[in-house]
Parts: C-alpha cells; structure tokens; sequence
C-alpha cells in the first residue's frame, strides 16, 4: 500500500474475525460494503445488488462453474467475488452452464497489515450499476422496501402463529 492509499485505507476488522465468518458488513463514508473471505482471497464490493438493490449480505456463496459467487437472496444472481460480475446459470441441463452478464459491481480494495483488512473505496469514476443504490434518489425507494419487508415479515409471523 502506497502513502496516499494508506491516507484512503480504513481499518474494517480483524483477518481473523473475517475468517470465522466469511462476510462481513461495513460502512465507510456512509456506502455500506460487504467483505469476504473466500478460499484464502478477501474481497469488498457493494452490498447491494446491481439488480434491484436486493441485500448481499443475507446471500450465500456459492461456486458457479468458474465463479465463485456470492448469490443474491432476490433473484439468484450470482456475484462474483473477484471480478463483481454479474452471473447467472441454466440449471436445467447437465451440467450446468453459468454465463457473465460483466461487470456489474463495484468492487473495492482490501489489504491485509499485521493481521488486519484494510479497505479502500474505490472512487473510480467508471459507472457500475449497483452505484445507484447509494444515490438520493434510491433513499426513498429503499425506504419503502425496508416498510414493504418488515410488513411480510411481521404477517408471516402472524401466519405462524396460526
Ligand atoms: S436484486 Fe439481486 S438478483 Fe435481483
């Protein structure tokens, strides 16, 4: 890590503490990113979804042929830990075929120092669709999803009871 990266790196957690979980939320400058820890490679990209904003951290990872993904609980696209493409595959045939739509998105930086990740946003100004979901505009509409998935919640707990 050069000097100006080190200025931008901000500390997320303990290489360790990440290990025991394989993700891991943060906030940085208000844009909340997701961390991972997959087969030795910690990785950072946008927690939500290019798609529709769906939330990546109650996703699991998954391999998806060549990719490994962490899969959104939305829709089932696969995101791919490295690259922040975005996969999806045809389960029908045998064996399965898992194409890339690109590069959907926005990855960040990670760096390991003395047993800890140090993340750094990734201020690049090439677009990447899950950019959108940071935006004022999608504040709103994220509020009445946030509404909209407590309300099935709390019915489905009312059903349960039944
Ligand atoms: S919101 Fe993620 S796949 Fe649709």
């Amino acid at each position: 890590m050069g000097a100006a990266q080190e200025k931008e790196a901000v500390l997320a957690c303990s290489k360790e503490d990440l290990i025991a979980v394989g993700k891991k939320l943060i906030n940085i400058k208000g844009r909340e990113i997701l961390l991972f820890h997959y087969k030795g490679e910690f990785t950072a990209m946008d927690q939500f979804c290019f798609h529709q904003g769906g939330p990546l951290i109650a996703g699991d990872i998954e391999e998806m042929g060549k990719y490994n993904c962490i899969v959104c609980p939305w829709h089932n696209y696969g995101l791919c830990l490295t690259s922040g493409e975005a996969i999806y595959g045809y389960t029908g045939v045998d064996p399965p075929v898992y194409k890339s739509l690109g590069k959907k998105q926005r990855m960040h930086q990670v760096h390991e120092r003395d047993g800890n990740l140090y993340v750094i946003l990734n201020t690049d100004p090439e677009k990447h669709e899950s950019d959108y979901y940071y935006t004022e505009k999608y504040q709103s509409v994220r509020e009445e999803n946030e509404a909209r998935e407590w309300a099935l919640q709390k019915r489905l707990g009312l059903l349960s009871k039944r």
